[in-house]
């Protein structure tokens, strides 16, 4: 059995329409599951919602809808949302779902087995908003908690809390010892600064069923519900175990999906579709969830005795015009809007060319308008066109004798962005595959194609400049790929190649054979008006 490169995103909360940020996130994962494809690998890569816990219980009652219907319809706009943008998820899960909730139930009663979990009255400050008790810690300065926990209420029950204390060293440790593990580097000091200078608390991992009851029963105890952090982060190892997974450390085997009823029953995973998934590759994250990542997540893995993932990939958050994000002020981007009236790729284009995968980062409709008209409008796309429309004009369509005068650029560029797709700096690759588009346009205003065309004495010179475009085109296909499917399958099918450019191999130079005829060019970002 192959282990497959896994890539996770977080699991979004099903309490709204999609947005910005979720799209952002799918995008950067998506680009990254497609070139480790284009790179050669083997890939599965997941998506999907987060569908339980209080925001959806609250959003479910504000539009009196039962939690589940609710979550059913949105599960549906979710779903298409990942499909309008392209991505190629290998699966997606609802926590909702049985094989889901059956694992958890699994991993609960297992753990409480180990004598993990210890239950205690508890009595403290709760936001209900962020689900979750505040200490001393949580206060301003002035005494107050932020206002971003909304609502915060005196509360006293009892819950089961699972210990974490004992956990703080190794992980300090290991994180020292694998500076890749978070990334960026400043990230990764973030969680190292949080467990060097305060005590772990011990984590309360579930909810009385009195108070709150849109969760996954808890198998051992009928008055509680699991804290939805609890639930959601086994996702990540749920559904590869619904995949035939072995989660090969997972306590020799013992561990497996349960009725409900907390007894492990022996696993018998479907044989012709078992995958190798766990560890992950990559987790990739928003900021504001990288402690439940980088502390809980592989304390939890820990002890289950699994291994970690191997990297948590840590990006930053969008503004809109310099300001936060925000439904209730109006100061959205409306990603299906966006792609509708522009298309995906100009979407995903500035999303990724705009934003770096780490800083915070500040949508502007003006910005997106600058991008779209010089980069994909008058930089590729006008060298896309004129190229082929030449070739098409001056030789029928028809591909001269190979040439090289561009070659030693592509590769140049073609190298740079094989070992930056390896970091998964998609920004710097996006910069250096247009400095190819640069320079081949910068080609033909030195080389003038359209004057060399008058003269038949320079039949031969313009044969070479219509290859090194024409090849260029291919090249710059197979390079962008990964971040523009729909625009490098076009530049194929206008180069009258058959297939999808999805092979980074073919991104080496020589490959459009001379007499080959072209299709028909076609401007691919449409100008637009106003
Ligand atoms: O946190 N810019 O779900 P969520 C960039 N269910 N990214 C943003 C963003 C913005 N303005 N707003 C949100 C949850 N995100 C949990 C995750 S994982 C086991 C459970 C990102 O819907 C955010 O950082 O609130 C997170 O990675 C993702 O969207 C989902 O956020
Ligand atoms: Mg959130």
């Amino acid at each position: 059995m192959n282990k497959r490169f896994f890539i996770t995103t977080a699991i979004d909360y099903v309490n709204g329409q999609p947005h910005l940020g979720h799209a952002y996130e799918k995008i950067i994962t998506d680009v990254i599951a497609r070139s480790r494809r284009s790179l050669g690998q083997e890939v599965f890569f997941l998506t999907g919602l987060d569908e339980h816990g209080q925001k959806v219980q609250q959003a479910a009652v504000a539009e009196g809808k039962t939690p589940q219907a609710y979550c059913d319809e949105l599960a549906a706009d979710w779903k298409a949302f990942a499909k309008k943008l392209e991505l190629t998820n290998d699966d997606f899960v609802r926590t909702t779902e049985p094989r889901h909730k059956e694992f958890v139930q699994a991993i609960l009663a297992n753990l409480h087995a180990a004598g993990q979990f210890y239950k205690e009255t508890y009595k403290g400050f709760y936001s209900t908003k962020e689900e979750t008790f505040l200490t001393d810690k949580d206060r301003l300065p002035d005494g107050t908690f932020d206002p971003a926990y909304g609502e915060v209420i005196e509360l006293e029950e009892s819950n089961y809390w699972f210990k974490l204390r004992d956990h703080q060293q190794w992980l300090i440790d290991y994180l020292e010892a694998n500076p890749s593990f978070v990334q960026p580097d400043y990230r990764r000091n973030e969680v190292l600064g949080f467990l060097k200078n305060s005590m772990l608390e011990d984590l309360c991992i579930t909810r009385p069923a009195a108070r709150l009851n849109w969760g996954i029963p808890l198998p051992f105890d009928k008055d509680f519900v699991t804290y939805v952090w609890f639930d959601a982060l086994v996702n990540y190892i749920s559904i590869p175990a619904a995949h035939g997974d072995p989660l090969s450390g997972l306590g020799s085997g013992v561990l497996v999906p349960g009725d409900g009823t907390g007894t492990a029953k022996p696993q018998t995973p479907d044989a012709k579709s078992q995958l190798q998934l766990w560890p992950a590759d990559l987790h990739v994250i928003g900021k504001d969830i990288l402690k439940f990542h980088a502390v809980f997540w592989p304390i939890m893995l820990k002890a289950m005795g699994l291994p970690l993932p191997k990297q948590i990939l840590v990006h930053g958050w969008w503004q809109k015009e310099g300001a936060k994000i925000s439904k209730s002020t109006g100061n959205i981007v409306d990603p299906v809007a966006v792609i509708d009236e522009w298309g995906l790729d100009a979407f995903r284009f500035y999303v990724l060319r705009e934003l770096d995968i780490g800083p915070d980062g500040n949508w502007t409709d003006a910005g997106f308008r600058a991008r779209y008209q010089a980069e994909l409008a008058n930089g590729l796309g006008n060298l896309v066109n004129r190229s082929l429309s030449m070739l098409k004009r001056y030789r029928n369509g028809v591909v001269p004798a190979r040439h090289d005068e561009l070659a030693a650029a592509a590769a140049k560029a073609a190298d740079e962005t094989h070992a930056l797709l390896k970091q998964n700096q998609l920004q710097a690759a996006l910069h250096s595959i247009w400095g190819l588009v640069t320079r081949a346009n910068q080609y033909v205003d030195q080389t003038a194609p359209f004057k060399l065309a008058k003269d038949p004495a320079q039949a031969k010179r313009l044969d070479e400049v219509l290859y090194n475009l024409a090849e260029t085109c291919r090249v710059l296909a197979v390079l962008l790929w990964p971040f523009l499917p729909g625009t490098a399958t076009k530049i194929y099918a206008q180069l009258g190649l058959s297939g999808t450019p999805d092979k980074f191999s073919e991104a080496t130079w020589g490959g459009l054979q001379p007499g080959h005829k072209i299709g028909e060019p076609a401007p691919l970002f449409p100008r637009k008006d106003g």
